[in-house]
């Protein structure tokens, strides 16, 4: 599949199965098992380089995985993030290192946040570059956040995320991520605007969901060093794998859940 029949099936109201991904033999067990799109994500910081955040993550991580990823599913839309100071800057930098990303693999690359970030994200659709936007809790600025919370909780908050979705859906991107908001403000996003929208902690009825693979496997318990008990699953996260026994297993129950809209359930929501 590619990316303007990934878009037609979202227009079509089948909800799009997607998962992070960062290298080709799980690429490969993902493409076959029915994921319509691999993210390969900053958090790679985290799952792989066990550290607390993603802010330490460079270009040149991000293309050596989107690489590796891309070899291994040479047919699924893959969806490479841009890394912490590879955008937020200059425009031109910014569609620099986006041609890199694509150049190394990815089918659109995704950058975090609203406001001022709609222009770049304009610049690069405009110049040939499919792109998505990630709104909500934004990773990279987990510190100016004040850590992991959930964001659009109040009136206010809620309005701003829904002006940058109706902006960034303006300026042509192809999907917009939401990241822990409250389901019923995705859900007023998703049916305000035309953009398909991909929920992580967000509700049932975004146009698809991803999730990191390593929370899918149940497999990832916090930040090297430090005591597995010390760790809060996140509520969005399921483990599928503790249902099924096989990676390959999980995986498709997943993509299962997904398109049939047992998952996420309420009790993974906000
Ligand atoms: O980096 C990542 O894995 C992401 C997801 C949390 C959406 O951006």
């Amino acid at each position: 599949m590619n990316l303007t029949e990934l878009e037609k099936l979202a227009a079509s109201g089948e909800k799009i199965a997607m998962l992070t991904c960062y290298d080709a033999t799980f690429a490969k067990l993902m493409e076959l098992a029915g994921v319509d799109m691999l993210l390969v994500g900053d958090s790679l910081g985290m799952v792989l380089q066990g550290a607390e955040n993603t802010l330490n993550v460079s270009m040149h991580h991000m293309t050596y995985h989107t690489k590796s990823v891309a070899a291994g599913a040479p047919n699924t839309v893959i969806m490479a993030d841009m890394p912490l100071g590879s955008y937020e800057h200059d425009d031109e930098a910014a569609y620099k290192n986006a041609l890199w990303l694509i150049r190394s693999g990815a089918d659109l690359v995704k950058f975090e946040g609203g406001g001022s970030k709609v222009k770049t994200a304009r610049y690069l659709v405009e110049r040939g570059i499919p792109v998505s936007a990630h709104l909500g809790f934004t990773p990279q600025s987990v510190n100016q956040l004040g850590g992991y919370k959930i964001q659009g909780k109040t009136d206010e908050s809620a309005a701003k995320i829904m002006a940058d979705a109706i902006a960034m859906s303006e300026a042509g991107v192809s999907f917009i991520v939401l990241e822990m908001v409250p389901a019923a403000l995705a859900k007023k996003i998703t049916e305000s605007i035309k953009t398909p929208t991909i929920g992580i902690g967000a509700g049932v009825d975004c146009s698809g969901q991803v999730l990191v693979m390593q929370d899918l496997l149940g497999i990832y318990s916090g930040v090297s060093g430090k005591s597995p008990r010390e760790f809060k699953t996140p509520r969005f996260v399921k483990n599928f794998l503790s249902e099924t026994n096989s990676i390959q297993y999980a995986v498709s129950s997943y993509v299962h859940a997904v398109k049939n809209k047992s998952f996420p359930a309420p009790e993974h929501s906000y």
